[in-house]
């Protein structure tokens, strides 16, 4: 099937390298040049783990083109993607100017009948516009659609090769079937295509993403009351997580919750509620706690040293808002590190993959090392802000040896608190057990 997706983005580039992988004749669009330039030569913009093997395999073989004309790209496609950004407006609802001008060019050059997919996250209602922005522009009948994209940053090649379930709003035969067609090979094994309405498709995913930031808003709370009462977050944790009905994923306790997706989508849903006289509650706590859990790290960090912060040296590892992308869009180690410089502290910094994303937000005011054990060297304490695999199990006698004194405090609970302490640190983690 020819398939154009607009943005090539995170979501963009994976969606249409996927689509390739199963035969269809896709092209990407972008009005960034720079981004299609590098597309062509298969230099990718981001880290996504396989990734550039498939843009490459299957540019080589002819399924997979890149280019800036949104026109000619609609013109050749039966499927068009919305694959642009909706960052938050001032007022938290979703931006969709980026939207609506992909779907008045779709308009503009629409020469027989296509299906127009929503890709984006965008709010209930958006599909209704974008038909109205294409029917300003145009007579030609066309259906529009809405497909929610469920991928996680850092397993997005096998979030999209290997859903759940794919959700698809529709109101025509034609984009029922088309769709149905275009994700048949993805659904083999018996995953489900759920076709709804329209605004059911859109509601579900700000529901799955509300839902995912409220367990772990949920689960940080549940942690800062262990830490007073003397229990144990982990132990909690797998208590809970072996009852079915609660399940075991997303209950890890961390930094706070950031990315491009959970901090924009909780406030487009509260926005929304508002706006149809619905106040979400539960949504304000969720960001609320949030928002105070992205600076416990540098809280447990002022705690440790009563004197303050101004003239340490702090090592850091882990600058991506989680690990396996090199994303650091709300990423908890900005207020951290934001909060260190403030209170007059030095940084050096490891990431594995999200350096080059750190230089575009701190520039020069911090030190960027080429390994962990640098990052350590010198530092009057080690904080640990992703759960990269590199930090899981290192050298530990190293790190001592390397930090001015031997004090770590680990935002994802990497390490056994007791161990640690064996080895003469002093260890915070998130809601973990006190020295007796
Ligand atoms: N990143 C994720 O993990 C994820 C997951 C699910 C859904 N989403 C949603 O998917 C959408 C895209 O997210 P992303 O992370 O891929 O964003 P992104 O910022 O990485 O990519 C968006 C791309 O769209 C391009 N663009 C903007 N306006 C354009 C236009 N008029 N014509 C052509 N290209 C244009 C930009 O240049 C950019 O390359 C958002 O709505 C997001 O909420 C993201």
């Amino acid at each position: 099937m020819k398939v154009a997706v607009v943005g090539s983005g995170y979501v963009g580039l994976v969606t249409g390298a996927c689509f390739s992988e199963t035969g269809n004749d896709v092209v990407c669009v972008d009005i960034d040049a720079r981004k299609i330039e590098r597309l062509r030569a298969n230099d990718i913009p981001i880290y996504e783990p396989g990734l550039e093997d498939m843009v490459r395999r299957n540019q080589a073989e002819g399924r997979l083109s890149f280019t800036t004309d949104v026109g000619a790209a609609v013109e050749r496609s039966r499927v068009v993607f919305i694959a642009v950004g909706t960052p938050p407006g001032e007022d938290g609802s979703a931006d969709l100017q980026h939207v609506l001008a992909v779907a008045r060019t779709v308009g503009q050059h629409m020469n027989n009948h296509k299906i127009v997919v929503t890709k984006s996250t965008v709010p209930v209602g958006t599909a209704e516009k974008v038909r109205a922005a294409i029917s300003s522009e145009t007579t030609a009948p066309f259906s529009v659609c809405s497909n929610p994209e469920f991928l996680k940053e850092g397993a997005a090649i096998d979030d999209f090769m290997k859903p759940d379930r794919i959700v698809i709003g529709v109101d025509t035969d034609e984009a029922r079937e088309g769709m149905a067609e275009l994700y048949g090979p993805f659904v083999r094994t018996g995953n489900p295509v759920l076709f709804m309405d329209i605004p059911s498709a859109e509601v579900t995913k700000y529901a799955a993403n509300a839902m995912l930031a409220t367990r772990i808003s949920f689960m940080n709370q549940v942690a800062m009351f262990c830490e007073r009462v003397g229990a144990d977050v982990n132990d909690v944790r797998k208590g809970i997580g072996t009852d079915k009905r609660i399940g075991q994923a997303f209950l890890f306790p961390g930094p706070g919750y950031g990315g491009s997706c959970f901090p924009k989508d909780v406030k487009a849903l509260i926005r929304t509620g508002r706006d149809v006289g619905l106040n979400f509650e539960i949504l304000d706590a969720v960001e609320s706690v949030n928002e105070k859990q992205k600076l416990v790290l540098l809280d447990k960090l002022r705690a440790a040293f009563p004197q303050g912060l101004a003239g340490r040296t702090i090592g850091v590892w882990g600058l991506a808002f989680k690990a396996e992308t090199d994303d650091m869009r709300e990423s908890p180690a900005i207020p951290l590190i934001e909060g260190l410089l403030a209170a007059g502290a030095r940084v050096q910094a490891h990431d594995p993959k999200a350096i080059e994303t750190a230089h575009d937000v701190f520039g020069d005011r911090i030190v960027y090392t080429a390994d962990p054990y640098s990052a350590a060297n010198g530092a009057d304490a080690l904080a640990i802000v992703t759960e990269w695999l590199v930090y899981r199990n290192p050298d530990f006698e190293r790190v001592k040896t390397l930090l001015r004194q031997p004090l770590v405090v680990d935002g994802r609970n990497l390490y056994d608190p007791a161990r640690m302490r064996a080895q003469g640190f002093t260890y915070h983690g998130i809601g973990r057990k006190k020295a007796p």
